[in-house]
């Protein structure tokens, strides 16, 4: 996680770093710093625990003139989030600067090598070390080469970074180095930028490159970006990629909260990604890369990801095998990574499901995959993110930038994303009939609609917030499909009201969880109109016979449920059962959403956790 920042131009460079770091702030916020090149000669810097705020408020009385700067907002892995270890680091001379994303593996045996050499380290981080091996390497052989001496520490470093630098010796200048972690740079009139990815670019530039695995960077004042590879020898085509998002997407919009406004966004996002999918051969999918043959012999499917984006895989995995009728495994990366043995077929399909794209464990678990032999596709959010780079196909759910660290509409819109893979892979095996695809379709189609009526009742959610302000725990209960959007529903509240919840199929209640129940303790049942309705009612009547307070999320007009709950929040009728879970989220977000405004929670930055998590 973190996020890292650059600039050199001839524009003062304080202003664009807290502008990127602000933008970056999603990927952690524990603490953060900014160094600027002086026109003194030296380095200057702010650096503090705290939100990006802190940091503007101090950068304001601190008063830094530079064009050249770097910066940096912290998710803290090694060492407390404080002042001595936020980002910027600086080597023994306070001449040479760092910022890192990342972890590095064997910081412990370079501490020792650096102490015994001399170099008295400053702070508990990993990523100390870098400045001082960088201050080895310039005082040594690549003096007057800052790419060079970038090149030779990184060699050093085992685990993952994306780092950029600045020497008060080579001022109008900042080296950058890339492995295992985003990093992208862009050359405009302005300057040259670097930035965690294109967040920070998106008003600025419309063209950036993303650096590769082992490539480095120099980007100098005059705009000029060159990416070198390994060996140091100059990289004549880096890959070019076009931001297609509009910058107004990451503002607030007159929203309170960016999570207000990710769930509002969801009806659009929807038909975004649903247009046009309709062709004449049935859902078009060609994003897929795979022929009809090898669609159509695709006998496992291996759903692979972690939180929210593992929900959708879970809802994905009954999809594919009610639809296509082939067999699916669903897996958390973290897990899988470490499975010993893991059954593949020939013609197994791995899907890859994250949001963010970043997510250490979801890549790791899909080059383990490919390094098996099985196809990968990845459905993302993140255009030109890592999954999508090194996927053999890429699904972009189009939901558009997601600021709220709690996932949202990139929820909804992967798991319709994943009916569109259900319904191609039916198709490609004759599972399903022109009429039957096409039926699918309009309830695909039929989605946002529900979803704006949902949105539109949540004064229901508002109200039945109040349940859950003197509680200490709640428990989340479905069947089916429903099952997970019980752990979706407990998931959204934990994280941002920091209220437990427990999520638990309806049935399996009474072997245990029932023991919780006492008067007014919460439960949120799920319970559409759907085959096992009544099942769920009669879990719902065990809950009320003990005194907890039911709020139940029902398809409208079933009297059974008004009659038995206090608080109702209803969804209007879901053409099939299946699809059900991709509307009666939306009641769930806005409930988590105002039990954390209730609480006095800031709901778009939770505590502890980051929007993309690029760490095991
Ligand atoms: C929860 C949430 C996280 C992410 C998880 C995976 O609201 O957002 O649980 O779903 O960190 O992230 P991605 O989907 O980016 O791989």
């Amino acid at each position: 996680m973190c996020g890292i920042v650059g600039y050199t131009g001839r524009d003062q460079a304080v202003g664009y770093l807290l502008e990127g770091l602000s933008a970056l702030e999603y990927r952690g916020y524990d603490s953060a710093g900014v160094e600027v090149v002086g026109t003194d000669g030296a380095l200057h810097g702010v650096k503090c625990a705290g939100r990006v705020s802190v940091l503007r408020e101090r950068c304001e009385t601190a008063n830094l003139v530079g064009t050249t700067g770097i910066a940096h907002t912290r998710w803290a892995t090694h060492g407390a989030p404080t002042d001595r270890n936020s980002h910027p680091h600086r080597d023994c001379t306070g001449r040479i600067a760092i910022v890192h994303n990342g972890i590095i593996e064997n910081f412990r045996e370079l501490r020792s090598y650096l102490a015994r050499n001399g170099h008295a380290l400053a702070s508990d981080t990993d990523s100390e070390v870098i400045a001082h091996l960088i201050e080895d390497a310039w005082a040594g052989p690549c003096r007057g080469d800052l790419v060079t001496a970038v090149r030779h520490a990184v060699r050093r470093l085992r685990g993952s970074w994306a780092i950029a630098v600045v020497c008060a010796d080579a001022p109008g200048e900042i080296v950058c180095a890339r492995n295992g972690s985003p990093l992208v740079v862009a050359s405009t009139p302005d300057g040259a930028f670097a930035a965690s990815d294109v967040t920070p670019l998106a008003g600025v530039t419309s063209r950036v490159i993303q650096l590769e695995n082992g490539q480095l960077a120099r980007l100098r004042a005059s705009g000029e970006v060159t990416v070198f590879d390994e060996e140091g020898a100059p990289v004549d085509a880096p890959a070019v990629m076009e931001i297609d998002w509009d910058a107004s997407a990451a503002t607030l919009g007159g929203y309170a909260d960016f999570m207000a406004k990710e769930i509002a966004e969801q009806p659009e996002a929807l038909e975004r990604l649903l247009s046009g999918r309709l062709g004449e051969k049935g859902i078009l999918l060609d994003e897929l890369s795979m022929s009809e043959k090898d669609l159509a012999d695709v006998d496992l499917v291996y759903l692979i990801a972690c939180g929210t984006s593992y929900h959708v895989g879970l809802i994905a995995r009954t999809l594919i095998q009610t639809w296509a009728k082939v067999p699916v495994i669903c897996d958390f990366a973290s897990e899988f990574n470490y499975e010993q043995d893991v059954l593949v077929t020939p013609h197994t399909l791995c899907v890859v499901i994250t949001q963010s794209g970043e997510t250490a464990d979801t890549l790791t678990a899909a080059r383990r995959m490919r390094g098996m032999g099985c196809k990968v596709f990845a459905v993302t959010n993140v255009l030109g993110s890592t999954a999508a780079r090194e996927a053999d196909g890429v699904l972009y759910v189009q939901a558009g930038p997601e600021v709220c660290v709690a996932s949202t509409k990139a929820y909804t819109a992967q798991m319709v994303a994943s009916a569109l893979l259900a319904l191609r892979l039916a198709q490609a095996k004759g599972e399903m009939g022109r009429p039957e695809v096409e039926r699918h379709y309009r309830d695909l189609c039929a989605l946002p609609g529900l979803i704006r009526e949902v949105i539109s009742r949540s004064w229901q959610d508002k109200r039945a917030a109040a349940v859950f302000r003197r509680a200490h725990s709640a428990l989340f209960l479905g069947r089916g499909v429903n099952a997970t959007t019980a752990s979706e529903g407990a998931l959204k509240l934990k994280e941002i009201s920091y209220l437990h919840a427990e999520a638990y199929p309806a049935g399996e209640m009474k072997h245990g969880p029932i023991a919780l129940l006492e008067p007014g303790f919460p439960v949120v049942a799920i319970v559409p109109a759907d085959r096992v309705h009544d099942k769920t009612v009669s879990n719902i009547q065990e809950v009320i016979a003990r005194g907890a307070v039911c709020v139940a999320v029902a398809t409208d007009g079933d009297e059974d449920v008004a009659s038995l709950v206090e608080h109702v929040l209803w969804i209007p009728p879901v053409g099939d059962e299946l699809l059900v879970p991709i509307v009666a989220v939306v009641h769930l977000q806005m409930l988590a959403r105002y039990v954390a405004r209730t609480r006095g929670c800031d709901v778009d930055k939770p505590r502890n956790l980051a929007k993309s998590v690029t760490v095991e």
